[in-house]
């Protein structure tokens, strides 16, 4: 642990090694893929911030719009003396709108893969909210996460934040899998409260993933460029391209990077052949109704108390409580 300012800060972050093994384990398969956590490197992880920005991608403002119409609805729920807990915290933009709101907020943890947007926004929040315990934890957020205590100790309801649709790059199984383990972890009283994308028009979602401006593309195509600065890749970025289309049948976005051309290309001194227009798999990003996402809640052991989306029905925000749930059989 190093304290940088008033941050108390947990590098747990995957090393380099976990990059390579996982990218020559990932392109060694019959489909090949790259886990999406490696898509958020320093560059990655402003190109995504670039997207939010899009006039096509609609999910972050769609979340930002319906916070700043709740955050007293919500704050009021939640009550004094939260503990936050954000997964995926990002720039952090959200969790102040919700911090402005409530009542006494006692801690914070963002916990992301991007060391530096997460030092960046946890150093911003603890200038901002001076009152605040803050701390981050810089890891992938499926592998079991020890809380800091200043998250566990105290009174006041353990919150986990989870905006941002983030949970839709989990199939629906993961999904369930990984709110079971946070109820564990915000505790009897808890909440989670989870930004959801929702299914719509296949045009619209088509658009959100290709925008015209070609920054969705860099930003997947900045995978290649990873591979190539940190693992000794030679990938000539121009004889791929970015292909993200919807299955309305599955409600899921798959985001793949297509080989243009029959090529064979060198990673961390091997091999790999790429057929034309063969793809590695990047990202998948599910899409849910509302009545869908309350049902996989139940499953996941909680009560679906609160549900708010925007006046076009393209986004959706839910309160999770942890008690009166179906019982979970894990
Ligand atoms: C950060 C996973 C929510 O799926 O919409 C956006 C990632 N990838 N455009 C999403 C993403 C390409 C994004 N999430």
């Amino acid at each position: 642990m190093r304290l940088g300012g008033a941050v108390a800060f947990h590098d747990l972050a995957p090393r380099l090694e976990s990059f390579r093994a996982s990218v020559l384990e990932g392109l060694s398969r019959p489909r090949k893929s790259v886990p999406c956590r490696f898509l958020y490197d320093e560059r990655g992880s402003d190109l995504f911030e670039a997207i939010c920005e899009t006039p096509e991608y609609y999910p972050t403002r769609a979340e930002l719009g319906i916070l700043a119409e709740r955050a007293g609805e919500i704050a009021a729920l939640i009550g004094r003396d939260a503990k936050l807990i954000e997964f995926g915290s990002g720039a952090g933009r959200k969790v102040k709108l919700l911090l402005h709101a409530l009542n006494r907020p006692r801690a914070y943890v963002g916990i992301d893969v991007s060391r530096e947007i997460l030092l960046r926004a946890t150093d911003d929040l603890s200038l901002d909210f001076p009152e605040l315990s803050v701390a981050a934890i810089c890891a992938d957020f499926l592998a079991p996460i020890e809380l800091p205590y200043e998250v566990t100790r105290g009174p006041g309801r353990g919150i986990a934040f989870f905006p941002g649709s983030s949970i839709g790059n989990f199939t629906p199984t993961e999904a369930q899998r990984f709110l079971a383990n946070c109820r564990r972890m915000v505790g009897a009283g808890g909440v989670m409260l989870v930004g959801v994308d929702l299914k719509k028009d296949q045009a619209r979602l088509d658009a959100a993933y290709n925008d015209a401006a070609g920054i969705t593309a860099a930003f997947t195509l900045n995978l290649l460029e990873r591979m190539n600065r940190e693992l000794d890749a030679v990938f000539v970025i121009e004889r791929f391209a970015h292909h993200a289309k919807y299955d309305p049948a599955v409600g899921r976005v798959a985001i793949h990077i297509r080989s243009l051309v029959e090529q064979t290309v060198r990673v961390a001194g091997r091999s790999f052949r790429f057929a034309a227009g063969e793809g590695i798999h990047t990202e998948d990003s599910w899409k849910y109704t509302v009545g869908d996402f309350q049902n996989l809640a139940r499953d996941a052991g909680y009560r679906a108390l609160a549900c708010w989306t925007d006046a076009e029905q393209l986004f959706s925000v839910h309160y999770l409580t942890t008690d009166g749930g179906r019982p979970t059989t894990d």
